[in-house]
């Protein structure tokens, strides 16, 4: 534009110099002066007025550029005064909203379904295959009575691989969906988990709840389930802590969770290797609108945040 209008403007000057220098041609080099400063004028003029238009869109760029896709999207609305710009980053941000939206809803709907299936899995696990062992266990049993003493030593080792495979299986099936946490809500699931890990790991552990998970929805309770059984199981598994601080806070429909070990910590920036334990973490939180917040370095402990809105 600038271009353009720099030509027209010299072709202007020079025709209407054409047309003076017929009736004046006595001072050339000064209608050349005159010439060569009005275009400059124009030049300058015209990338001024056009740098003034175009200044809001560039910041508007910007700003939509600093924009990350993986996150919640805080885009604010400065109220351009250049309309067709407002309304730009209006119409922008109902598209954020919108795609905001429907990755809460899709997510959701992920989330759900997937517990869906393992609730699914669960209870096939516990009523087929569960039966079959207890069915295989029944005629060990019938078995030992009429076998002879030499080989009762071997029906006794099968009875008991039986009955370590079924205690394996009612495990599994409670870790792939708790029926605590169907049955009797988020907080004795939670409570079984703790005493669960003080169990099979010795570590001490310390739950402090406050609030009540009633208003929370089923969403964010799974969610908020699932943080603490894979960040207590890690604090089990990789910590080597002495003691386990679990405490959880509800406040109407919003809650805060944190998990503090004291054990041997980590790099979460170097050491996170190839387990999904943290990334799965971060994506449910994530997919109820919460965030998660990892706290971790070597020698001084790990300490986890989920804030779920
Ligand atoms: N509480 C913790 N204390 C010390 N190290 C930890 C702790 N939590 C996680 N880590 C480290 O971070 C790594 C990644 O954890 P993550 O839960 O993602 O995977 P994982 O537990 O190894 O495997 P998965 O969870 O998939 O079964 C772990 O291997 C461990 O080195
Ligand atoms: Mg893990």
């Amino acid at each position: 534009m600038v271009a353009a209008n720099v030509v027209l403007v010299t072709l202007t000057l020079v025709a209407a110099g054409l047309v003076g220098g017929l009736e004046n041609s006595s001072d050339d080099r000064w209608q050349l002066l005159i010439l060569v400063l009005v275009i400059l004028l124009t030049f300058c003029v015209n990338v001024w007025m056009l740098q003034r238009r175009f200044a809001p869109l560039e910041h508007l760029i910007d700003r939509i550029e600093r924009i990350d896709p993986s996150e919640r999207s805080t885009f604010e609305l400065a109220g351009d005064p250049v309309a067709e710009i407002d309304r730009l980053a209006q119409s922008f941000r109902r598209l954020l909203q919108g795609v905001d939206d429907e990755r809460r809803r899709s997510g959701k709907l992920v989330l759900r379904a997937q517990e869906e299936e393992r609730r699914r899995v669960a209870r096939d696990l516990h009523d087929e295959v569960n039966q079959s062992l207890t069915a295989i266990l029944l005629r060990l049993e019938a078995l030992a009575q009429d076998t002879p003493a030499e080989r009762l030593e071997e029906v006794v080792e099968l009875k008991r691989l039986a009955t370590q495979a079924m205690d394996e299986l009612l495990n599994l099936a409670r870790q792939l969906r708790p029926t605590a946490l169907d049955d009797h809500g988020l907080l004795p699931a939670i409570e079984a988990q703790v005493r669960g890990l003080e169990e099979r790991s010795g570590i001490q552990a310390r739950l402090e709840i406050s609030g009540d998970p009633a208003f929370l929805d089923e969403e964010k309770q799974t969610v908020i389930y699932r943080v603490a059984q894979e960040a207590l199981a890690n604090a089990g598994r990789h910590a080597h802590a002495r003691t386990v601080a679990l405490a959880l806070e509800v406040s109407g429909e919003a809650a805060e969770l944190r998990i503090r070990d004291d054990g041997v910590g980590f790099d979460p920036v170097v050491s996170r290797g190839d387990g999904l334990g943290l990334d799965g973490m971060v994506e449910r939180a994530r997919l109820v609108g919460g965030e998660l917040d990892l706290r971790s370095s070597p020698g001084a402990g790990t300490e986890l945040t989920l804030r779920v809105p």
